[in-house]
């Protein structure tokens, strides 16, 4: 399979937070990879670190200690070089739904016209041709959270972060976006950085599994998902299925 995705590298990250005139110690020696192509998930307790970690590979803050490296270059404390989408819904309130989709295209060497276009289909794809030409306050939040996701699919960096880019949407749309999602992974084969509190949609999706304790975040275990690609829509029905999700719901019911 074609990849077009970086390898990603975290060694070492410690991270605290000053909390009045205490240092809360919130990453403790993170060491992880994300290699070429690979679909990785986080998954752990609210609080642990998730997003700070991800604030971290985007380079929107630094770690105390400790290194990131895309394709082995040391980029700590660098922006621009991921796609990242943000566990709040991250659009321009002054440019329409449309506009910012097109403006993502934009930014990666489309034409303004063929980026308009582009946009249009796009959100027809994700059923929000209806809404293209309105302002992002008077979507719901499910919807903004598409269009945001949407947005950070479409940069078409190597590596995309994605913090729990579904939470806020019903079931029925929720698996039509994780469906989606793996069809246009499936197609390009990004490295993918994800993070969810489901455990099903973190066997159903990645590669593998990284289970994070509660802060300062560890890394309790690193989980292989043996389920060949591209998934079957009823891979839960498979023993080694609920087997994982038993084992994943065990590590984060003991901490
Ligand atoms: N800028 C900040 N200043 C102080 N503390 C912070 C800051 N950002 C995060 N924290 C603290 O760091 C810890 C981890 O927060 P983070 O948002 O990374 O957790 P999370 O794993 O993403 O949680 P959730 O699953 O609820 O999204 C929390 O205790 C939070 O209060
Ligand atoms: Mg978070």
């Amino acid at each position: 399979m074609r990849s077009v995705g970086s390898k990603l590298e975290l060694i070492g990250i410690n991270k605290a937070y000053r909390r009045g005139k205490e240092q809360v110690p919130v990453l403790n020696n993170i060491h992880l990879q994300v290699h070429a192509g690979e679909f990785v998930t986080l998954i752990g307790p609210s609080g642990s670190g998730k997003s700070t970690l991800f604030r971290l590979i985007g380079g929107v803050e630094r770690p105390d200690q400790g290194r990131i490296l895309v394709d082995g270059n040391d980029v700590t404390g660098q922006r621009g070089l991921i796609s990242y989408m943000p566990q709040q819904a991250a659009l321009f309130p002054w440019l329409s739904v449309e506009d910012n989709i097109s403006s993502a295209l934009v930014t990666t060497g489309t034409t303004k016209v063929e980026a308009k276009q582009q946009a249009a289909n796009w959100l027809e794809r994700i059923h929000l041709g209806g809404v293209a030409k309105e302002y992002p306050h008077v979507l719901s939040g499910g919807m903004q959270m598409r269009v945001s996701f949407l947005r950070a699919l479409l940069m078409r960096r190597n590596v995309m972060c994605l913090d729990e880019p579904f939470a806020a949407l019903d079931a029925l749309t929720r698996a039509d976006m994780q469906r989606w999602l793996l069809d246009l992974w499936e197609a390009d084969r990004r490295s993918v950085l994800f993070v969810t509190h489901s455990i099903e949609e973190a066997l159903m999706l990645s590669d593998r599994i990284y289970v994070l304790s509660s802060a300062p975040a560890t890394i309790l275990r690193e989980i292989v998902v043996p389920f060949e690609r591209p998934r079957r829509a009823d891979v839960w029905k498979d023993p080694a299925f609920v087997q994982l999700r038993l084992e994943v719901l065990g590590l984060l019911g003991s901490k």
